[in-house]
């Protein structure tokens, strides 16, 4: 957690600056270690904490000069609720492909927030996170954000053949629409966290709008095996995700990420399953989403399970071969 101070470091208003090497004090050395501890753009700087920093072998003193200048250097703002006012202007919206799920979470996937989606096996996590990664390259007017992706796959589940038949639905050209996809394969979480700690400047270069980890959970869950392993677990799924936090608010993303659910056998009432990944999940995910099969064929439903303005609700739509897409009127009545 960042210290008072570090979070009220006021943003320099001298000047503009666009790589490391050109702020002062950061000579190429320093900003060699910068880059390999992972900052490797004023972003990443601005929303860096000093502590984080000192590996690099710059005092306190200059590592708060240097996140001073950086947070000049582009539109954050911390703090003053009249600046978080002006922050939430830039707030962009993502459609979802069905109009059902963008009214239930008030008009789409927002930009500086992580969105999770959590449901068991086959509830259509990964084919959200598919079609949302061909929707953020549609131009705004058609709900998109005329951006890319940055799909960090853990469980080896991407799956061109879907961008292809959904990008072909939508009129757009499979081929560049798959090129705006940049897939990162992640073989364990430490991997998976290493991935992230070092996506700043593909996030900056490719224009990416919105980034993906499917799933956020999976590879904890099958490596952090017992009681005495979970507070590591949780400490380092807490950095894992404020890492997400952070991307998401200094480049203006969505941030997705994916969880599944365990069985509750001591639950007789309500549902009987729960996401992973305990507080620390359910925390720091700003909207979660759960996903539930329906015992119609494609049909899903999706509940609103925590927003922080939205009131609970439930909407469905359904899975095809076209990607996400509304249940239709008669389909709703057939039981
Ligand atoms: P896990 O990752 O295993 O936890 O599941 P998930 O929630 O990510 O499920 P996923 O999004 O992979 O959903 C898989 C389901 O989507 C399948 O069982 C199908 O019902 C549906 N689906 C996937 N691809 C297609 C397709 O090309 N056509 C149709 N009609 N349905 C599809
Ligand atoms: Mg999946």
């Amino acid at each position: 957690m960042a210290s008072i101070e570090e979070e009220t470091i006021a943003p320099s208003t001298e000047k503009k600056y666009d790589i490391l090497e050109d702020l002062p004090g950061v000579g190429p050395a320093t900003s060699q270690k910068l880059q390999e501890m992972g900052f490797h753009t004023i972003e990443s700087l601005a929303t860096a904490t000093a502590r984080e920093l000192e590996p690099a072998g710059i005092s306190q003193k200059k590592a708060l000069d240097v996140i001073r200048l950086a947070r000049g250097s582009i539109t954050l703002s911390f703090v003053r609720a009249d600046e978080l006012v002006k922050q939430r202007e830039n707030i962009l919206r993502l459609t979802t492909g069905s109009k059902v799920l963008d009214d239930l979470i008030g008009g789409g996937m927002e930009t500086q927030t992580i969105t999770e989606f959590y449901g068991e096996y086959g509830s259509g996590k990964s084919q959200v996170c598919h079609q949302l990664a061909v929707n953020v390259q549609l131009p705004p007017e058609q709900g998109g954000l005329d951006g890319g992706a940055l799909y960090i796959d853990t469980e080896n589940t991407f799956h061109t053949e879907r961008i292809v038949s959904m990008a072909k639905h939508l009129n757009l050209d499979p081929q560049l629409v798959a090129r705006n996809i940049i897939v990162a394969e992640a073989f364990t979480s430490d991997h998976q966290i290493f991935l992230l700690e070092n996506a700043d400047l593909v996030i900056k270069e490719n224009n990416i709008r919105l980034i993906i980890v499917d799933s956020l959970t999976g590879h904890f869950r099958s490596e952090y095996v017992g009681r005495e392993t979970l507070a590591m677990r949780q400490q380092k799924l807490n950095k894992h995700m404020h890492k997400l936090i952070r991307l998401a608010r200094a480049f203006n993303t969505i941030a997705v990420v994916t969880n599944q659910v365990m069985s509750k056998p001591d639950v007789f009432f309500g549902d009987a399953v729960h996401p992973i990944g305990g507080h620390v999940v359910a925390h720091t995910s700003h909207t979660r989403l759960y996903l539930r099969k329906s015992a119609r064929g494609p049909v899903r439903i999706a509940r609103l399970v925590s927003s922080p303005y939205l009131p609970d609700g439930e909407g469905i739509f359904k899975i095809t071969q076209n990607g996400l897409e509304e249940v239709g009127e008669d389909e709703k009545k057939r039981k």
